[in-house]
């Protein structure tokens, strides 16, 4: 069964959201929310959509919210998903820094840790000697459900079937018994990752030392412009000059108003 919405229940929850986590519903998506938030206000016991509302928001906790965000939004994600921006990391941004041996990365919307674990492989993968390196990867995101997935770093099989065998050998234990069709990322890649919690939409981010490069792929397609532009400044001021920021294939930074220039169509470069 699904519960009907009011215009004004409508505007909330879309309103909430977006102040919260800056995800921009736009005005017709009433039958999104009804079908992803119906199931939830069963199981609930609540018999309408403004009782949901006054349950979100009287969770101090933020749970409910997480719950709310997870069911409206997306957390696709895969290991090398848009693999050029892997490759240009191996072939273009590591050889840079060979004679420093040591690079800061933040995966800012990183889901359930796909992306950072990609990362991580490749960095293991490019350089001929990963352990004389200091490899520091900040992995985040708004919802602590995807992050306790991420740091648990436990897939089933089929989740690495894009990752070559050879690699997949290299960087993933395979489960026996109970664990049987799981597999776990090897301790060398947890171990350079650390996973936070972080709103893309905080004033300031705790990032105290520069980073060389940013990912931010495949969430700001759910900002409006003026949320996406404040963004981006964000992580101009985070990176160091000559760092780079990699955004989703799907998404640009045509419209927006930047301080970067354009590497390729999704790679963008601080000057220095
Ligand atoms: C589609 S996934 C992208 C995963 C990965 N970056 C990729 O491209 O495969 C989008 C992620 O953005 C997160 N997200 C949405 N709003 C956010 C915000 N305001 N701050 C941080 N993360 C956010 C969601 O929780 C979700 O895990």
């Amino acid at each position: 069964m699904e519960y009907p919405i009011t215009v004004k229940e409508y505007d909330h929850i879309r309103t909430l959201l977006y102040d919260e986590s800056g995800i921009s519903l736009g005005d017709n998506k009433q039958s999104l929310v009804v079908s992803r938030l119906s199931k939830r206000l069963r199981e609930l016991q609540l018999d309408s959509f403004d009782a949901y509302y006054e349950f979100v928001t009287g969770d101090d906790s933020g749970v409910e919210f997480t719950r709310m965000l997870d069911l409206l939004s997306t957390n696709k994600t895969d290991f090398f998903r848009e693999p050029k921006h892997f490759d240009f990391l191996r072939d273009r941004i590591l050889p840079g820094l060979a004679k420093e041996k040591c690079i800061r990365i933040w995966s800012s919307a990183c889901s359930t840790g796909e992306e950072p674990y990609t990362i991580a492989i490749t960095l293991h993968e490019s350089v001929p000697h990963p352990e004389q390196w200091n490899f520091q990867v900040l992995a985040s995101d708004i919802s602590t459900r995807v992050l306790a997935h991420a740091a648990a770093g436990l897939y089933g099989e089929e989740r690495i079937k894009t990752v070559p065998p050879d690699i997949a050998r290299r960087h993933f234990l395979k489960g026996r018994g109970e664990k049987r069709g799981l597999v776990k990322v090897k301790p060398h890649l947890s171990d350079i990752i650390k996973f936070r919690r972080m709103n893309l939409m905080d004033d300031r981010f705790p990032i105290k030392q520069p980073l060389d490069l940013i990912f931010c792929r495949n969430v700001m397609i759910y900002f409006d412009r003026p949320t996406q532009e404040r963004l981006i400044g964000k992580f101009y001021k985070c990176l160091k000059p000559g760092g780079h920021l990699f955004i989703g294939h799907s998404e640009s930074l045509q419209w927006v108003k930047h301080s970067f220039k354009t590497v390729a169509p999704t790679i963008y470069w601080k000057e220095g």
